[in-house]
């Protein structure tokens, strides 16, 4: 089929602002919106930047604007989307060059939550245990893989940029959940800032953009009950 690709073109070197570039091109109905970048990358435009690196995924580094929705490129189909097809980066970090956006903002904000298992008690002469119901209480936020659709989604997000994000909250869930875990009270206390857990408004763009099907509004919820039981 002939597909149409609008992009959001950006180059600090030769561009002030973003431009739309349209690209014509042929495509099957099961290739994948990665597919179609890496043919204008290859065969018309290798000047066209964007982040890939699995393909198929696992590893969070495609996420853009597709017809307006945050998606991971490599998991949607030509045939699941509208032609003509726009693209455009991820909203609310800036924009290094057209799809590529830089990310440290974001990795900031999850570094803040301390992001690993802490426990300095100890070790017994076996592994620590814990029981698949303990277990099961943040099995659905492990599932992230750091792509920044969600908190790229947020209406809060966009308009301060200081809030921490749910990509943040749902690293700290899957911590503060785990039974083994002993630093609970130090990432709560960092998640009752202004700029923490209660600045979201619970407007569920997060949940619907996880391209893991990850319930991240429900994540935040209940962090921001956990907050209000420490001191
Ligand atoms: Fe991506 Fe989902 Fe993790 Fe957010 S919670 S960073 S959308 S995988
Ligand atoms: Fe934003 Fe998700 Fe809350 S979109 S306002 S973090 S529910
Ligand atoms: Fe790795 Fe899409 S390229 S998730």
């Amino acid at each position: 089929m002939d597909i149409t690709l609008n992009i959001l073109r950006y180059n600090p070197d030769s561009d002030k602002r973003g431009h739309w570039e349209e690209y014509k091109l042929e495509a099957e109905p099961d290739e994948r919106i990665l597919d179609l970048l890496h043919k204008v990358k290859w065969f018309d435009d290798g000047s066209l930047s964007f982040r890939r690196s699995c393909a198929h995924g696992v590893c969070g580094s495609d996420a853009m604007v597709i017809n307006g929705e945050n998606m991971l490129a490599c998991q949607v189909l030509v045939k699941e989307v509208s032609n003509p097809i726009k693209i455009e980066p991820i909203r609310g970090l800036p924009v290094i060059k057209d799809l590529v956006v830089d990310m440290e903002p974001f990795f900031d904000s999850y570094k803040k939550v301390l992001p690993y298992l802490i426990n300095d008690d100890e070790p017994g002469e076996r592994e620590r245990l814990q029981s698949p119901e303990d277990r099961e209480k943040f099995e659905d936020t492990t599932k992230c893989i750091l792509c920044a659709a969600c908190t790229t989604s947020c209406p809060v997000f966009w308009t301060a940029d200081s809030y921490i994000g749910p990509a943040a909250i749902v690293n700290a869930h899957r911590f503060i959940y785990d039974s083994r875990d002993t630093a609970d009270k130090q990432r709560l206390e960092i998640l009752k800032d202004v700029n923490g857990a209660f600045r979201c408004r619970t407007a569920f763009n997060c949940t619907s953009a996880c391209p893991r099907g990850i319930q991240v509004t429900k994540a935040i919820e209940d962090v921001k009950r956990k907050t209000l039981t420490i001191n």
